[in-house]
């Protein structure tokens, strides 16, 4: 197994590794380590089963049954489809997702480790691929914070709700979506998550507040906290913590959803299909230690 890193803001590419096999241990920890330190992975030319990929996602944690997910894979709710493409007129996978930064599950109580998505159909125009995800560093988005600022912010929290998300995607023109039922909002009320948060693989202090589900900071007047996040949402937004990733067909990518944030670009048409399954593995293990 050979890791490449990009060199930029995130990303390292990893080579020399089927993912239809099953991973070693030791190839196991490599990954861990690089989905830690480079926090966008990407596994290029995989041709994996939806029981290679949920094996492969499982290593990692539990996987996630979304709150609101319709579309999955046949007979496992744990394999989302992220889709624009329809099957007798009706959608066949979510086709809005993640169209917005944010980072997934930071509504959650318990908190996601990683997103992984298998490519199998990527839009493409003038043979140039559309539909990039885009993410930012939250380990240099932390690090590069003033000083006041991390002391005014030290040890306090802000309340996340699904619902900020998910009624913006609902707002659009043209939305799918329906209004979340009253079953759907409780059992994913709004939760508190420090700002500040440690990493589970390195350890290190992230910034963990994202523009789509991040509402307040807790115990704080109203006009402060909008002004507080409001300038940590452009903080994010500085170009030494940008990385894109353009796809192609039959990669996995795995992304850190602790240290960056993500947006889905919607730059490609209805009749330009995109189709992608999407593991969310949740932090469920001890990844220091498996890092070690
Ligand atoms: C997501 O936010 O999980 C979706 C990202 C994508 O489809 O590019």
């Amino acid at each position: 197994m050979r890791i490449e890193p990009s060199g930029k803001a995130l990303g390292a590419k990893i080579e020399g590794i089927d993912l239809a096999d099953p991973v070693s241990d030791a190839d196991f920890k490599h990954m861990l380590r690089a989905l830690g330190e480079h926090g966008v992975l990407c596994f290029p030319g995989q041709r994996v089963t939806t029981d290679d990929f949920v094996r492969f996602g499982r290593m990692f944690g539990e996987l996630e049954i979304n709150v609101a997910n319709q579309f999955h894979e046949p007979g496992l709710p744990e394999v989302m489809v992220l889709s624009n493409m329809t099957a007798d007129g009706k959608p066949i996978g979510l086709g809005d997702a993640g169209q917005g930064w944010h980072t997934d599950m930071s509504y959650s109580k318990d908190i996601a480790l990683a997103n992984v998505l298998y490519a199998v159909k990527v839009p493409a125009r003038d043979g140039r691929p559309l539909g990039d995800t885009q993410f930012r560093n939250m380990h240099a988005a932390y690090e590069d914070l003033p000083a006041e600022i991390k002391a005014r912010l030290e040890g306090r929290t802000a309340t996340h709700d699904f619902a900020k998300f998910w009624d913006m995607m609902r707002a659009r023109p043209g939305s799918r979506r329906a209004p979340l039922t009253r079953e759907q909002r409780a059992r994913k009320p709004p939760v508190s998550q420090p700002i500040f948060r440690i990493h589970p693989i390195t350890g290190r202090r992230v910034l963990y507040c994202n523009p789509g589900y991040a509402m307040r900071i807790d115990g704080m007047p109203e006009a402060e906290s909008a002004e507080l996040l409001d300038f940590l949402f452009r903080h994010q937004e500085q170009p030494k913590c940008f990385h894109a990733h353009q796809w192609a067909e039959g990669d996995v990518l795995m992304w850190d959803n602790v240290g960056t944030v993500h947006n889905a670009v919607a730059d490609y048409r209805a009749d330009e299909p995109r189709y992608m399954r999407r593991l969310q593995v949740m932090a469920t293990k001890d990844y220091a230690r498996l890092a070690a």
